[in-house]
């Protein structure tokens, strides 16, 4: 099959773009907002971009309460997410009011950053403390809906000594979960190596 998005019907139950692009990870992103509250919800448009210096980005189809926090502050907290936490993130997605707490939502701990005042999530096996480099707007197919990139500038990289071994990050220890299209998950659970063809 073949359609063009921006004209034609795919023609399927759902859109495919998102069961094609995959296997996608979450950003588990933390925040807060002007008053001081946290804010916590996965991301799965999101990905690290650059790495000297690490930048990551995420984007919010509509405008959410992370956009909106990272917008006042400044700052936010990409915490990586082990399939041990999969209830807890599927629950912190629940569309609450701006005011609501989604870490005590999921029963969830946060605990202090150290280079930005947002906190991150206690059990997450990694966590990125991010300064807002910049929020990109993007075209939206829905009028009134705003899309819109957020990028930020790692600060700070939290990693569960649990999880490095012989000096590398133990990535199958870690069981990354990852977003897959309509409802599916996957985990990454098999690694292997390549080495480069000129190494
Ligand atoms: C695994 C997963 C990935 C998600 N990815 C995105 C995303 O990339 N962009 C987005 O706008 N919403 C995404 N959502 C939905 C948001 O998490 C949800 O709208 C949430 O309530 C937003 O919270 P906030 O308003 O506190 O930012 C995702 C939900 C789940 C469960």
């Amino acid at each position: 099959m073949y359609y063009q998005p921006l004209t034609q019907d795919h023609g399927l139950r759902h859109s495919p773009i998102k069961a094609l692009v995959i296997p996608r990870p979450i950003g588990w992103i933390s925040t807060l907002d002007a008053q001081g509250r946290p804010n916590l919800a996965p991301y799965s448009f999101f990905n690290v971009v650059c790495d000297a210096p690490a930048m990551v980005m995420f984007s919010s189809s509509g405008e959410k309460d992370s956009l909106r926090n990272c917008q006042e502050t400044g700052e936010f907290v990409a915490n990586l997410v082990s399939a041990r936490q999969t209830k807890a993130m599927n629950i912190s997605s629940t569309a609450v009011p701006s005011e609501v707490d989604e870490f005590q939502l999921a029963g969830l701990q946060a605990i202090a950053s150290h280079s930005v005042k947002a906190p991150r999530v206690k059990d997450a096996p990694a966590a990125l403390e991010c300064k807002l480099h910049d929020i990109i707007e993007l075209p939206s197919s829905q009028p009134g809906r705003r899309n819109a990139m957020v990028l930020g500038l790692v600060t700070g990289v939290f990693i569960d000594d649990a999880y490095i071994k012989d000096g590398m990050v133990d990535q199958e220890a870690m069981q990354m979960l990852a977003r897959c299209g309509y409802r599916d998950y996957a985990t990454v659970e098999r690694v292997f190596e390549i080495g480069r063809p000129d190494d």
